[in-house]
């Protein structure tokens, strides 16, 4: 098995380390447990689910389809774009009924508009919108989104956040070189009809799909360091801190920046009809085995079929990558594994040596058909 070499697990959980040219500002890692301790009374059962990869980092226009058991994986041959950033688009069915959701938007409205149109997306319909987490690689295009598609969406429509987490602003590097990280647009949408929708507990989405609520933290995982955030209105926009006051310290929060702990990061996750769940972590930041641990608690279903999305495990040292991994299969036991965005190339070489038939490559324009 070949490794990339990776930051060492002692310099990974320390504090105040560097990768990738971002300083990485260690703080205490407070546990936390999530509100949503009783599963959701009502998340449905979909007869299908069709999961576009609209906007990710890696394109391999050769790779070969391939259906594994009843899940069907389509590849796009297009002139794609690919970016570090995510946007899925989920479309589901349950009877005659088909609803439509966008999961993320993308870094920049220019990737995301283009595969949109070059994918062919269907987008008769969008019924409601899912923001993972407040970083801006996951809502950079979605003014423009929301712009190009607001007539095929109902009155209010609903965007779907973790808390009132996602709204702050975040920052990116070291004090000395702090770069905004974006700020969601709240008032834009706000004046485009869109309703933002803080889901701390989890909520149905769509009557098909659901959010996972805000996430527990109970496994060995770790948020590994990556922005600061800054509580506080500004023009509009912003935070003010409601979540953050449950769960950071007073001493945390007499700084301006503080570790970003991502309390308002939530996963997405629908019922396949006779396979189980198929979760979507989206940045992962919160914990690739915490987050599907908690799509199981707010739904009350155990069966994992597939686990999909970023899992924010590139600067990670492999040996952590690898307890992640094994975590992941004893604990869910997922039929399997597709790995995106904020990733990293190792975890895929490990899953590939220890649990190659789990593993399903996913590029821009791959379209999961579940449950067909
Ligand atoms: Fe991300
Ligand atoms: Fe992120």
């Amino acid at each position: 098995m070949s490794h990339r070499k990776g930051l060492s697990r002692r310099d990974f959980l320390r504090a105040g380390v560097v990768a990738g040219g971002v300083v990485m500002l260690g703080a205490p890692f407070a546990r936390f447990i999530s509100p949503v301790q009783a599963r959701l009374s009502d998340v449905p059962v979909v007869d299908r689910l069709v999961v576009t990869t609209v906007v990710d980092a890696y394109y391999d226009m050769l790779a070969p389809a391939e259906t594994r058991g009843s899940l069907a994986v389509e590849r796009a041959h297009a002139q794609i774009h690919a970016q570090h950033g995510l946007a899925l688009f989920l479309e589901s069915e349950r009877g005659n009924e088909t609803k439509r959701v966008m999961l993320d938007f993308a870094w920049t409205p220019e990737s995301l508009m283009h595969n949109m149109n070059v994918l062919d997306v269907d987008t008769n319909s969008i019924d409601a919108m899912v923001l993972s987490h407040g970083h801006s690689d996951h809502f950079g295009g979605l003014m423009e989104f929301v712009d190009a598609y607001r007539e095929f969406m109902p009155a209010e429509v609903p965007l779907y956040v973790g808390g009132d987490d996602a709204l702050c602003k975040r920052w990116i590097g070291p004090p000395e070189n702090r770069r905004s990280f974006g700020v969601l647009d709240r008032t834009g949408l706000e004046e485009a009809g869109v309703k933002v929708v803080k889901s701390e507990s989890g909520a149905v989405v769509a009557g098909h799909g659901f959010t996972s609520g805000v996430i527990e933290r109970d496994t060995m995982e770790k948020v590994i360091p990556n922005t600061t955030v800054e509580i506080g209105e500004m023009d509009g926009n912003g935070c003010t801190g409601a979540q953050h006051e449950a769960h950071f310290s007073g001493e945390e929060l007499e700084g301006n920046f503080l570790f970003d702990h991502h309390w308002g990061e939530h996963a997405t996750a629908y019922h396949v009809k006779d396979r189980g769940l198929v979760v979507i972590s989206s940045c992962g930041h919160a914990g690739l085995v915490n987050s599907v641990k908690q799509a199981r608690r707010a739904s009350g279903v155990d069966k994992v079929h597939a686990v999909m999305g970023g899992f924010h495990l590139s600067p990670a040292d492999p040996g952590y990558v690898e307890d992640v991994i094994d975590l992941l299969v004893q604990e869910t036991d997922p039929d399997y594994v597709m790995p995106m965005h904020c990733t990293g190339a190792n975890f895929s070489y490990i899953m590939a040596a220890k649990y190659p038939d789990r593993l399903v490559d996913s590029y821009v324009g791959t379209r999961f058909v579940f449950g067909a």
